[in-house]
């Protein structure tokens, strides 16, 4: 660990583990297991090890692992025409990450805005899309961690989940940038209305419906996309962690009706769809799609929130609010919350904070029930620890 204190650039708060090895549900600190509550931040939604996804990572590095996206690379096309034949897209983009996605989006928007001469970009308040300066710019500036307001021309930050901010889209507005579930601003789940709403004004003045999945898709919410849960489709949508199976994926989904904004020069990523990534990519959302995978989702998202909804009732000075759709799901914890990380750890439970006090659980979307049943009796034990010291 002193390794991490000499050499590191210290923006990251380290877990005090050894990782070794990783299966299932579970990470290990040599022959100590932990359950794993946050699955890499989303990432791992297979869980650890998934065999499908090792075997095509290694039948392709067999092939090759770089050519450039000079070449076509059989991989980035079959994932991209499973995107394309499975969602709303009509074209897309990869990217190595979330943030990349984010910027591409925003390059749409802007070049589309270049066009029609609209200016405005609505972005909404506890929104996190990354920490590039674009990204960081669509950001809440204290969430995103960044000094600066923003960098981004056109900016307009309002109130999430709010009416108010609807009456500010007009013929102004190129773009709206919204997380369908706002993640690491505290799992704020958009309010039905107010996102169908939405998705009818901007459709009304012209202006791109711009969905950041990046952390709420890939199955999560018991749907591919949070976003179907409202029955509504986006222009454009960002996707990224677990959309590589645990290797370095983003894309960018974009409606056909936008699909050729971007022109030859205009865009590009040297290590973006990278082949491996790809093959990984698709053998990940091909399991997310199998029959009875998203209803198992939907089922297990039922098992934590009733079980989080009794230990509510147990503990109502402990627990306050419970948001979430599906296995994404935030825990407001009323008192002792710089402890709980803690406790949990003893108790061989990882799980994550946000804002200083929602409990976050982003479990592998692969986890079993009965490990369900022992995260909400250690939580249990965790809270019963809290109220006695
Ligand atoms: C909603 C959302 N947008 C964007 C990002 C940035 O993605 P990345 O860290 O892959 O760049 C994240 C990462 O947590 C996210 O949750």
């Amino acid at each position: 660990m002193e390794v991490y204190d000499k050499y590191f650039i210290p923006v990251y708060k380290r877990i005090k583990l050894n990782i070794t090895r990783a299966e299932g549900s579970y990470l290990y600190d040599g022959e100590t297991p932990y359950l794993d509550m946050f699955s890499g931040l989303g990432v791992n939604v297979l869980g650890h090890g998934n065999r499908a996804i090792k075997k095509a990572v290694t039948e392709q590095t067999g092939r090759y692992m770089h050519i450039s996206n000079y070449f076509r690379s059989e991989p980035a096309v079959e994932l991209a025409e499973w995107i394309c034949g499975n969602t709303f897209a009509g074209s897309v983009f990869f990217t190595n990450s979330g943030t990349e996605a984010m910027e591409a989006g925003l390059k749409i928007i802007r070049k589309h805005s270049s066009i029609t001469g609209k200016k405005d970009i609505i972005v909404f308040s506890k929104a996190f899309h990354g920490r590039t300066s674009g990204s960081a710019s669509l950001s809440e500036p204290d969430i995103s961690s960044v000094y600066t307001e923003t960098a981004v021309p056109g900016i307009v930050r309002l109130p999430f989940n709010s009416g108010e901010s609807l009456s500010r889209i007009d013929k102004n507005t190129a773009g709206v940038v919204i997380e369908t579930i706002q993640g690491q601003g505290g799992v704020n789940v958009a309010d039905r209305n107010f996102l169908i709403r939405l998705r009818e004004l901007t459709e009304r003045e012209g202006a791109l419906l711009f969905i950041d999945e990046i952390q709420s898709g890939m199955g999560r919410t018991g749907k591919f996309f949070a976003f179907e849960n409202y029955g509504i489709v986006p222009d454009i949508c960002a996707a990224a962690k677990g959309i590589g199976g645990g290797l370095p994926l983003g894309a960018l989904l974009v409606s056909e009706k936008y699909s050729k904004i971007l022109g030859p020069g205009e865009h590009g990523s040297t290590f973006g769809g990278n082949p491996v990534s790809c093959v990984a990519g698709l053998a990940a959302v091909r399991q997310i799609t199998a029959s009875g995978f998203l209803d198992a989702v939907t089922t297990k998202g039922q098992i934590l929130h009733a079980g989080l909804m009794k230990l509510k009732e147990e503990y109502p000075d402990l627990i306050g609010r419970i948001s979430g759709i599906g296995l994404m799901t935030g825990v407001e914890i009323l008192k002792g919350s710089e402890r709980l990380p803690g406790l949990f750890l003893q108790n061989g439970i990882l799980v994550n904070m946000t804002c200083g006090n929602i409990l976050r659980l982003l479990p592998p979307l692969t986890i079993g029930e009965n490990e369900l049943e022992v995260f909400l009796s250690v939580f249990g034990a965790v809270l019963k620890e809290i109220v006695m010291k």
